[in-house]
């Protein structure tokens, strides 16, 4: 039965929301283990042993939200709040252009005021500018279309945005009023008609979020066509109100980061050719966290490319690791860690989402206009 579907689902059958969620709820080790297999084997036919590196870049923890998990929520008055200077952004980039990374994200609290719309403009085209770089993805949150397409046309080709939860019930839940669920969608709309490679996520293990929720949410990700996919466990904040809706125990840590796991491993099987993140927030529970997010599907890890010196100034979470460790130890150890489950890192690429890649063509033999996602 088990051997059936995921035989299906690797080969990029499709399978139906029912299917995904007894696969989400796997809970012995070696069905478990046999979906990670699964997963793994679609990774490797679409972009091989190969892992993208994106050098992020944390630029300013000012924030305009109130979300109910986050650390560097507004009205948490407890945090130091900094903001990279345009040098610091780009001293930082370029070190990590000269690590190889080629790709870099640079992520902010959210901010729309037309000072922070001007900054992020032009430190991305300054970064644009610089030899060796092969894509901006940014992470800033919702904004306008005039401000999507300014950033755009600075050079930014990549935005990630998550929708956190695709059931909008749990997205009310873990946000204020402020926050709409359709707005968000709509911006992630508006990300794609400015002809960004889209990215979206969620986080895994939300207070009151079941198997079928995140069978759901991969049916989010299929039907909006994203590109590439950055999701991770949810994890507590001392700070965040969220924390006290679930206390955690070690017990509900190990079933969040195993679920997480199976998370990569069903979006793999379901989505196929998208780039997947193996989160930070993997790492946070497991110190090889990330590793066996990449043996069970994902491509793509993002290694910090800024100084320490706000590390700790930007904890979405509790236990952020790495909070002393530098850009230079981080690639180090990340080499080596990479190495020891087999695979390579890929050095000096764009490393492009596959999918966007083939949207793309198949636009280009086919000149109808471009459906909007969502329809
Ligand atoms: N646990 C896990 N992920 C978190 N994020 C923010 N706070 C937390 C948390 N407490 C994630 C959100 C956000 C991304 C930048 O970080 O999904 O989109």
């Amino acid at each position: 039965m088990l051997d059936r579907i995921l035989a299906r689902g690797e080969a990029g059958a499709g399978l139906s929301a029912r299917e995904l969620t007894q696969l989400l709820n796997l809970e012995d080790p070696a069905e478990q283990q046999a979906l990670f297999d699964a997963a793994y084997r679609v990774k490797l036919r679409h972009v091989g042993p190969w892992v993208r590196l994106r050098g992020l870049i944390e630029m300013s923890n000012f924030c305009i939200r109130d979300c109910y998990y986050c650390g560097i929520r507004r009205s948490n008055r407890r945090i130091n709040r900094f903001e990279l200077s345009f040098d610091e952004i780009l001293a930082a980039a370029k070190n990590a252009l000269g690590f190889g990374y080629g790709s870099i994200v640079l992520q902010s609290g959210e901010r729309s005021d037309p000072d922070f719309v001007e900054f992020i403009e032009s430190v991305t085209a300054a970064i644009c500018a610089l030899p060796g770089c092969a894509g901006i993805t940014l992470s800033c949150g919702e904004q306008t279309m005039e401000t999507y397409r300014r950033w755009r046309r600075a050079g930014a080709e990549r935005y990630l945005l998550r929708i956190e939860s695709s059931n909008p019930r749990i997205f009310r839940s873990i946000h204020p009023a402020d926050a709409s669920f359709d707005d968000r969608v709509a911006a992630l709309h508006r990300l794609r008609e400015c002809d960004y490679q889209v990215g979206t996520g969620v986080m895994i293990g939300l207070p009151g979020q079941s198997g079928a929720d995140l069978a759901d949410d991969i049916e989010f990700f299929h039907r909006l066509d994203i590109d590439m996919i950055g999701m991770g466990p949810w994890l507590p904040h001392h700070d965040a109100p969220l924390r006290d809706v679930e206390p955690e125990t070690p017990e509900r840590a190990r079933k969040r980061f195993e679920l997480g796991l199976r998370m990569i491993a069903c979006t793999r099987l379901q989505l196929q050719d998208v780039n997947i993140a193996s989160t930070t927030a993997l790492q946070a529970l497991a110190p090889r966290g990330r590793e066996l997010g990449l043996l069970a599907g994902a491509n793509v890890i993002m290694p910090n490319a800024g100084g320490i010196e706000h590390r700790a100034d930007y904890t979405l979470y509790d236990n952020k690791p790495g909070l002393d460790e530098n850009a230079s130890e981080t690639r180090l150890a990340l080499e080596q860690s990479i190495a020891e489950i087999g695979e390579k890192i890929a050095y000096d690429v764009a490393g492009t989402s596959p999918h966007y890649l083939k949207r793309q063509s198949s636009q280009e033999k086919q000149p109808s206009p471009e459906p909007r996602i969502g329809d």
